[in-house]
């Protein structure tokens, strides 16, 4: 008798051993992954449209991979020797807002305005031009590379700031970037929302 009561206990303790290595840890697993795999797909999708806004002339000519600002929807170097300075207004005699006003010039070929107009600063360059879409998720992402931004910050910096805004209405024969900004910030939130992943991992 006792001995049939040890071989039931034991039964019941090797079937929950059973049970919680088969079982729970595969439905874990893979509810895992289906949300994951969902979500990066759905997140990534999101900041490829984001990226094409990112590396468009309007928004790519102030954030450029050297010292100098880029012009023009072909975005060739800022001419007459401007260049960012420490703190991304330029250097003595060529400060930004020397040319470039409040508000745009109107005409061809007259400086944008805007009453923030500069670079990032020289210790926190936002580099755009030359990244990949992983390199540039990556970085947005990372406060010490953002301007110390949160990701909330950092989707109400693309909603709200006067200089993203600038991006769509850039003034006489600049092209508008790929997509409106609501349809913009749509895409952000989407990427964020979505897990803020980052283009090239493949889902775990
Ligand atoms: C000496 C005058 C002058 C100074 C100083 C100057 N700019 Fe400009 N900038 C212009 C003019 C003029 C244009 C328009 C050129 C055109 O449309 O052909 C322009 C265009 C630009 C554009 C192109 C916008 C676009 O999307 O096509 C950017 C970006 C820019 N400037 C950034 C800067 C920054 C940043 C500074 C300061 C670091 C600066 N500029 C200083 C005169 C100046
Ligand atoms: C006249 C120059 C100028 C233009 C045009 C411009 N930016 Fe910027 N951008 C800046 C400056 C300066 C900062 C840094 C200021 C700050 O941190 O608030 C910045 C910061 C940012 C940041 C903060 C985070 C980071 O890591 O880069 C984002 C995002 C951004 N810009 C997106 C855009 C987008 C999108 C556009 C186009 C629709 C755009 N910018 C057009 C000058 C510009």
């Amino acid at each position: 008798m006792k001995k049939l009561i040890f071989l039931s206990i034991a039964l019941a303790m090797a079937s929950v051993v059973v049970l919680s290595l088969s079982f729970k840890p595969e439905t874990v697993r893979r509810k895992v992954d289906a949300t994951a795999a969902k979500d990066s797909v759905g997140s990534v999708k999101a900041f490829k449209l984001v990226y094409k806004v990112l590396m468009s002339p309007r928004c790519m000519n102030c954030h450029p991979s050297g010292d100098v600002p880029l012009q023009g929807d072909d975005s060739h170097l800022h001419t007459m020797n401007v260049k960012r300075g420490v703190d991304g207004h330029g250097v003595y005699s060529m400060r930004c807002s020397n040319c470039h006003q409040p508000e745009n010039d109107p005409g061809l070929h007259l400086p944008p305005g805007n009453p923030k107009w500069a670079l990032p600063p020289a210790n926190m360059r936002m580099v755009f031009q030359g990244r990949t879409p992983r390199q540039l998720a990556l970085q947005l992402l990372d406060p010490k590379q953002n301007g110390g931004r949160t990701k909330a910050q950092l989707i109400d910096h693309m909603a709200n700031d006067s200089l993203v805004g600038w991006g769509w209405h850039p003034g006489v024969g600049r092209t508008l970037p790929p997509m409106s900004r609501n349809a913009f910030v749509a895409q952000v939130r989407l990427w964020i929302d979505k897990g803020a992943y980052a283009p090239g991992v493949k889902a775990k």
